[in-house]
């Protein structure tokens, strides 16, 4: 039965709890879920619009994981994660950001997401303000009000590579200030923070006792430059929460497995609400998990040298249609480019592609009010695809502008 007729046929109205008002959404999943609707209409769409890599998990993860299942790893597990994983994700985090960490600081939990929510929902009460990057990864706003807290955008400049302005950091930091989430390689621009930004971030932060939530999932998807956490500036590891996770790295997005890297004290309250929430995260996967970090990492570079080779051709391809201005995205697989010359608001131009020339991507305003101006394409899909897309959009202005 749907939603529609479950309303109908009920006469009892639906009395949700008021914090249910200000919980956003992730746009992809929408953009998605129409696209699909006009593909059983007979339309063909090139997707563009979800944020996840278009290859397969790596063939010796998933045996882990089959081999796992065979072995019994079917049971509930510790809450925190299997402690083989905790250590092996510990030592990764050591080696990679240069900072000891032990296993007591790791919390395996089913995606990146859950790090976001139960940071917030550990640290911020009504009213805290928590500064967050925008555009940026709708789910930070979208939980920072829905947990009654005050969000605090951060507005990214196209002009410095969609890096942030340290000047406007400072100017927003308060007394009521609890968290600042920070996000690079970020989610929709691409833009990476160097380590000079992140310096200057740190030096911005000073001594406070503001935690930093670093958002760390496109850590391994980067083309230019070095990824650099503030997890490694001396006097932030306490105040550090490192979230990172197999979903974009591995190809895995549907297995959902991720984990924050944090003080234990705060570890520990953090597994109290997977205790609360999901018990713990699935066992085999975490399994699987172990033969990913641990195992072969070709595929991690084999498949960050495709996006990269898929970003040149889409963006030099973007830079020759009418009204599109676009910069060479530092990391992740997404481009941002600029559309304010076509005339069209940017959720007006996504959605008239999407209907008119089925090339589904979305409006920059899915990131929030900064994100007016720009459009995202994720490039996790074929060459032959992408070029398909370009040529339509081309068309498409052509027609229209
Ligand atoms: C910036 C950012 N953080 C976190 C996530 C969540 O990742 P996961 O699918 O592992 O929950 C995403 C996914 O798109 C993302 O773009």
């Amino acid at each position: 039965m749907t939603t529609l007729t479950m309303e109908k046929a009920t006469q009892y109205e639906l009395k949700l709890a008021e914090r249910m008002s200000r919980l956003g959404t992730e746009t992809a999943f929408e953009v998605l879920n129409k696209a699909r609707a006009l593909e059983r209409q007979g339309k063909e769409i090139v997707h563009l619009e979800i944020g996840e890599p278009d290859f397969d998990t790596p063939k010796n993860v998933v045996e882990a994981a089959v081999s796992a299942l065979h072995n019994g790893w079917t049971h509930y597990g510790p809450s925190a994660g299997l402690p083989d994983l905790r250590q092996a994700i510990a030592d990764e985090v050591s080696r990679t950001r240069g900072v000891s960490v032990s296993s007591d600081e790791v919390v395996v939990v089913p995606g990146g997401k859950p790090i976001i929510f139960f940071s917030l929902l550990a640290l911020a009460d009504e009213g805290d303000e928590v500064i967050y990057p925008n555009p940026g990864f709708p789910i930070y706003e979208s939980m920072i009000n829905y947990l009654g807290a005050k969000a605090v955008p951060l507005r990214l400049h196209e002009e410095k590579d969609f890096s942030l302005d340290v000047d406007e950091l400072t100017a927003l930091i308060s007394d009521r200030t609890k968290l600042i989430i920070l996000n690079s390689p970020q989610n929709p621009t691409g833009g990476v923070l160097s380590r000079q930004d992140i310096r200057d971030i740190a030096d911005a932060i000073g001594d406070r006792n503001i935690m930093v939530l670093s958002d760390e999932i496109y850590s391994r998807l980067i083309f230019e430059g070095e990824h650099y956490s503030i997890m490694s500036v001396s006097g932030f590891k306490d105040r550090t929460i490192l979230l990172d996770g197999f979903s974009k790295t591995y190809a895995m997005t549907g297995w959902r497995m991720g984990y924050g890297v944090m003080r234990p004290d705060l570890a520990a309250h953090i597994t109290r609400l997977m205790t609360n929430s999901n018990s713990c995260t699935a066992s085999f996967t975490q399994i699987a998990g172990i033969e990913a970090i641990r195992g072969d990492q070709s595929s991690v570079e084999h498949m960050r040298s495709e996006f990269q080779r898929r970003r040149d051709a889409f963006v030099s391809g973007l830079n020759k249609i009418k009204g599109f201005s676009c910069r060479m995205p530092k990391g992740a697989f997404y481009v941002f480019p600029n559309i304010t010359q076509t005339g069209w608001k940017s959720k007006k131009l996504a959605d008239a592609l999407l209907e008119e020339s089925g090339v589904a991507c979305l409006s920059g305003t899915a990131f929030g009010e900064y994100g007016e101006g720009y459009l995202r394409f994720s490039v996790a899909n074929s060459l032959e695809n992408l070029n398909k897309a370009l040529e339509r959009i081309d068309q498409w202005t052509k027609r229209n502008l």
